[in-house]
């Protein structure tokens, strides 16, 4: 098992945002990446929809011989982690966990803010796992539906995304959170922007380092670190969609040139019960 790669999916490229953590995290593991670009977003959909999405593309990751599945998109993890995890006989992590952990080291005064796609923020997820674990937060969210699509539009940088995160952040600053969750696969590539517009402050807690940082935990824990941690790992692409798409977006979010991905058809086999 330990010499398996790590399965990581998400409904589309953002999720490369948690394998360029994964990878910095633990360079020496191998990484299989499945992105349902065919059918992203998964952030405007309904619960049933995610959890049918994300329960396919764990079979096929699952079935590709991982040892552990990394739910890269907050949006699945949401919706999605309780039904993979009684489906797959493999280890699911999600990203809401790691978050809210940090999330919960990063504040000082208690107060924190979520920022998410509209499925992931409904699902309060966020929310539950803080106040499970501290029920004296102040815990705030707001869904920012256009910043997914100004990510892929490569504007993360622009004045028109500044004025949107501003629009978006100013109900969380006037409650004065001191701590952000960035719970969306795209913010990342976001951090400079939201940044400008909440100063210099307030923690900014991402989730793909938070979530690297605790698969690593849980490899060692489990046994299942790679053994040999001076080679260099190996990383394998998927979509659903044309691959031309995913090699235009994909160097954007990995931070450095994308492999070339191949093509597979979903739905795939049997539904999870
Ligand atoms: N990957 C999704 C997430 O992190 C964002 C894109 C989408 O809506 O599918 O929630």
């Amino acid at each position: 098992m330990k010499h398996q790669p790590i399965g990581v999916f998400d409904s589309g490229i953002g999720g490369l945002t948690v394998v360029r953590s994964l990878q910095m995290a633990m360079p020496y593991e191998d990484y299989v990446y499945l992105g349902d670009t065919a059918r992203v977003p998964y952030g405007t959909k309904s619960p049933d929809t995610v959890r049918r999405f994300a329960c396919e593309d764990a079979l096929f990751l699952a079935q590709s011989g991982v040892k552990v599945i990394v739910v890269a998109c907050n949006t699945a993890s949401a919706w999605a982690l309780p039904t993979l995890e009684r489906g797959v006989d493999i280890p699911v992590f999600g990203v809401i966990l790691p978050g809210a952990r940090a999330a919960l080291d990063a504040t000082r005064g208690g107060r924190i803010g979520v920022i998410g796609t509209s499925a992931t923020i409904r699902s309060q997820s966020y929310p539950r796992a803080l106040l499970a674990r501290d029920d004296t937060l102040r815990v705030y969210s707001r869904a920012c539906p256009l910043l997914v699509p100004l990510v892929e539009e490569g504007w993360t940088h622009h004045p028109v995304t500044v004025a949107v995160l501003r629009e978006y952040l100013e109900p969380l600053l006037r409650r004065e959170v001191d701590t952000l969750i960035l719970g969306c696969t795209h913010y990342p590539l976001l951090r400079d922007a939201v940044r400008e517009v909440v100063g210099p402050g307030i923690s900014l807690v991402d989730s793909a380092d938070s979530c690297a940082a605790f698969v690593r935990e849980r490899l060692e824990h489990l046994g299942l670190r790679h053994p040999d941690t001076h080679r260099v790992g190996t990383f394998e692409a998927w979509v659903t969609d044309e691959v031309e798409r995913f090699a235009e977006l994909a160097s954007r979010f990995l931070g450095r040139p994308a492999e070339q991905a191949r093509k597979i058809e979903l739905p795939m086999l049997r539904r999870l019960p």
